[in-house]
């Protein structure tokens, strides 16, 4: 394995950014000092003056279509564009094809992620209203968490008996991060759509019928639900600013109940529609400006724990269907960070807070077992970037499968120079090393 001497490089990390030159061996970040290293024998040198070095991103919700959506994307797609983008350890979601309801297919993922994948990965396992035996197998040392659709979604996963709802509350023995949007809410809205504008419903009626209430209903019954049964519960991609009421502000050491943002919910606004149309359906939907700076401000005051992409890439023939039929989510891995750090240049968040709820909330939140901090001993997930270096995202650029990105046009001040992953430096210079595998991520649990 290579061995890396990263010379007078800005280490941000826990708070504070402090020059230092780092020395990473055999896969591990061997030391970081701040007085500086004298030789390290058989080491790469790299001068990275002026260059800031972070903990590797812990992307907490992805879906890498593998298997069965391979058309949209897959496992070596999709963590080559996480690579690129400075995520170095991903957790993916089960609406695949089949669905990850058993503990034989979710082993069949980890399988795939090992052959394809050149970024650290985990699996969810998927909880349905019928496979709660199987869900209460899954070991939470070696897997990240449960995962529910209280909501419908790509996939149509949707946990909807009370019954088994308040059965996998109460039996849930790790963390289950849920999508919460009440469906008969949505059905309602859909259909009123639908009798006003026929089969052509504007995607500006998306947050309508996606509703801020649709999301309150679902999240605060989860909350309700979590309180009842004690269960540690993570609730997925907040998107309005009442449902922020739900969630306690602070450090997240202690709660059972943790929230997360995703970047486009950070970034866009339903005026974004007109431009960007159906680039930014999601699901939940991309809701107003007011919704957004509360989402921001509770990024930074600890009710949202970390933020995350919900990368969830569909082709450009599936894009342009019409509402109805257009399915939601976009690819996001390759341009979440720098899209973060270029709030940070706006004022938004401080280049701290952004490593925070992107590398070392999603490791503590998960618990994550030696990740998502530059300390010696830890594995090296390491990214290094420029903070002044502007460019534009273009398609030729784009390493998704689905060839398109919300993000086209878009300059960002910052730019990911070299990212390595278990330290093997796996993307630099624009090009991904291909050959490189990630690791099966552990848990300290
Ligand atoms: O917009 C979304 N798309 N939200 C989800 O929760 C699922 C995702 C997908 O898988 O396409």
């Amino acid at each position: 394995m290579n061995s890396w001497l990263l010379r007078d490089v800005q280490v941000v990390n826990e708070g504070h950014v402090c020059a230092a030159d780092v020395l990473v061996r055999n896969g591990f970040i061997e030391r970081v000092a701040p007085e500086g290293i004298g030789q390290a024998l058989g080491a790469q040198e790299l001068d990275a003056h002026g260059k800031h070095l972070l903990p590797g991103a812990i992307d907490d919700q992805v879906h890498f279509r593998e298997p069965g959506l391979t058309h949209k994307e897959d496992l070596a797609h999709g963590s080559a564009a996480a690579v690129a983008g400075g995520i170095t350890t991903f957790m993916e979601m089960p609406n695949t094809v089949p669905q990850t309801l058993t503990q034989e297919l979710l082993e069949q993922k980890y399988a795939m992620g090992a052959a394809h994948s050149v970024a650290n990965y985990s699996f969810y396992m998927g909880a349905a209203n019928d496979n709660l035996d199987e869900v209460l197998r899954t070991d939470p040392r070696t897997v990240c968490g449960l995962k529910a659709f209280l909501g419908s979604s790509t996939g149509n996963m949707l946990v909807d008996d009370p019954e088994t709802l308040d059965r996998l509350f109460r039996n849930a023995h790790m963390i289950l991060a849920v999508h919460a949007e009440d469906e008969p809410t949505i059905r309602r809205n859909t259909a009123a759509a639908k009798e006003h504008f026929g089969e052509n419903i504007p995607i500006e009626q998306h947050p309508l019928i996606r509703s801020a209430e649709a999301c309150w209903l679902s999240s605060s019954n989860a909350v309700k639900l979590a309180k009842e049964h004690g269960t540690r519960l993570h609730v997925l991609h907040i998107s309005t600013a009442k449902e922020l009421e739900l969630f306690a502000p602070g450090p997240l050491e202690g709660k059972r109940i943790t929230a997360e943002a995703c970047v486009h919910h950070l970034w866009f606004t339903d005026a974004d529609h007109a431009a960007k149309g159906a680039f930014i359906k999601w699901n939940p939907a991309v809701k107003t400006q007011a919704d957004r700076d509360a989402i921001r401000q509770a990024v930074k005051d600890g009710r949202i724990d970390v933020v995350a992409t919900d990368h969830a890439p569909h082709t450009l023939d599936e894009k342009a269907l019409p509402y109805a039929q257009c399915p939601s989510g976009g690819p996001l891995v390759q341009h979440a960070l720098p899209a973060m750090l270029e709030l940070m240049h706006q004022g938004v968040f401080t280049l701290e807070e952004v490593v925070e709820k992107m590398s070392h909330a999603p490791a503590r939140l998960f618990q994550v077992k030696d990740r998502g901090f530059i300390r010696e001993g830890y594995h090296a997930d390491l990214v290094l970037v420029d903070l002044d270096a502007s460019w534009t995202v273009a398609k030729e650029t784009l390493l998704y499968k689905c060839g398109w990105s919300p993000f086209e046009g878009q300059t960002f001040r910052s730019r990911v120079l070299r990212t390595w992953v278990n330290g093997n430096m796996v993307y630099a210079d624009g090009q991904v090393d291909r050959s490189v595998r990630g690791m099966r991520t552990l848990f300290n649990r």
